[in-house]
């Protein structure tokens, strides 16, 4: 009832909207395309749900829809390269489809944006590429930037030439990296960040010496996470599994590596040890939360922090109210189970955030980050770089080149 009311509101806003001219700016220099671009990329036309991937669920679209500078905070955007997550396939499912949507048409309103229709949907998170054209309120960048940045889930995604982003979504790219390697970290950077900083409560000048377990290192999430931890002097362990041993003892000097497959020396080594656990691992070989809590300090400074929240999941099945409110339920026994043993338990969430897209741009330029990509790929075979994230066991990143 809400959604349609919202529905027919949007309706008329967006015909009304369809007149206005598009806001970029006269007072920058610009191109000779920049506002006649040729679109083309890579799109699903439907959700796939309660199917298996297929390539063929991905459609190729030499004639995509123009993007249009709408709001004056934004820049049209040449995508040189992009990432394939975790989240781009299970989106294919139709996975967030239920929060998306009713967030998309609330904001969509209040912001007056236009494109509410979510068919065709273009997948990708993370871009890097070249500033082509710019909004009238857009003074920290100008035409020809590179830059990187990543789209917020509730947007159109970055697998296509051409995208509009806020300025607020990127940063200039770092000068040593190519588009490529720049283009496999800020998604899963973003998170990562959002994870320690906001729902772990870190300080940067508080991190060094923090004792602090990574499950799941040698993903997305993993590889970036360890590099940063020791940025800041923290003393990192992690599981993996046994056959990534060398890969990950090649990330970075390593207080432990234990074999996700067998925890027991883990648990039986490390109670009370860690300040924070992250839990980046896309599937979990630990049957009771409580056992990864008991490995934490007991103090009110400690967090396990998982990036695998049901809350989508619950949404989809049990619809946008209910899910909502078993979301809850499942948080509330969470913080219950972990205040008992006197620590801190949440999931976390990515966040768009331009001042930690600088701090990591000036980490990487100063060789302290590096990228890990397993592959790339052409753009062409962008269906290909899906199936390999969908088969999952990623040593690093999958990486696209346009
Ligand atoms: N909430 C959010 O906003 C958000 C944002 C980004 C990502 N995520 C989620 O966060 C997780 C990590 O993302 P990602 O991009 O790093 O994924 P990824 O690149 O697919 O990496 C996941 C890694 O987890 C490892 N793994 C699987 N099961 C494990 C276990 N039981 N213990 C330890 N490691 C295990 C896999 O290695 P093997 O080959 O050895 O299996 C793989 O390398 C995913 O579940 C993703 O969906 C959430």
């Amino acid at each position: 009832m809400l959604k349609s009311i919202l529905c027919n509101t949007l309706t008329k806003s967006t015909r009304f909207l369809t007149s206005i001219t598009p806001i970029a700016s006269s007072n920058h220099q610009t191109n000779s395309f920049s506002n006649h671009v040729s679109n083309y990329g890579w799109q699903i036309d439907k959700y796939h749900i309660d199917e298996e991937f297929k390539q063929d669920q991905l459609i190729f679209n030499s004639q995509m829809k123009q993007p249009i500078i709408y709001n004056p905070n934004d820049l049209l955007i040449e995508v040189k390269a992009a990432s394939v997550n975790p989240l781009d396939l299970v989106m294919i499912k139709g996975y967030g489809r239920e929060i998306l949507d009713n967030i998309n048409v609330i904001t969509q309103i209040t912001k007056c944006k236009l494109s509410y229709d979510r068919f065709p949907l273009v997948l990708g998170r993370d871009f890097s590429g070249i500033i082509r054209n710019v909004g009238a309120n857009v003074t920290k960048f100008k035409v020809g930037d590179e830059i990187w940045g990543s789209l917020s889930p509730f947007k159109q995604g970055s697998h296509c030439k051409y995208i509009v982003a806020s300025q607020d979504e990127l940063s200039l790219k770092p000068t040593n990296l190519t588009f490529e390697e720049a283009a496999s970290i800020p998604y899963a950077a973003l998170t990562s960040w959002s994870a320690l900083f906001k729902f772990g409560n870190l300080r940067i000048q508080d991190a060094k010496n923090k004792k602090v377990l990574i499950l799941g290192a040698t993903g997305g999430l993993g590889t970036f996470t360890v590099q940063l931890l020791k940025s800041f002097g923290c003393h990192v362990s992690v599981t993996c599994s046994k056959d990534a041993n060398e890969f990950v003892n090649q990330l970075a000097k390593l207080d432990a590596v234990y074999d996700y497959r067998n925890l027991d020396k883990l648990f039986m080594e490390k109670e009370g040890y860690f300040d924070y656990i992250l839990d980046y691992a896309s599937t979990s070989t630990v049957d009771d939360d409580s056992k990864l809590f008991r490995l934490l300090r007991n103090n009110s400074n400690s967090y396990y922090l998982t990036t695998r929240s049901p809350l989508m999941k619950n949404a989809d099945k049990n619809g946008f109210f209910i899910g909502l409110l078993k979301s809850l339920q499942s948080a509330s026994e969470m913080t219950i189970n972990s205040l008992q043993m006197r620590t801190n338990a949440r999931w976390a969430f990515y966040e768009t955030n331009q001042s930690a897209l600088e701090y990591i741009r000036k980490l990487c330029e100063t060789n302290q980050i590096r990228p890990v990509v397993q592959q790339y790929f052409d753009l062409e075979q962008l269906p290909l770089a899906y199936q390999t994230v969908y088969n999952s066991h990623l040593r690093g990143k999958i990486v696209i080149k346009f």
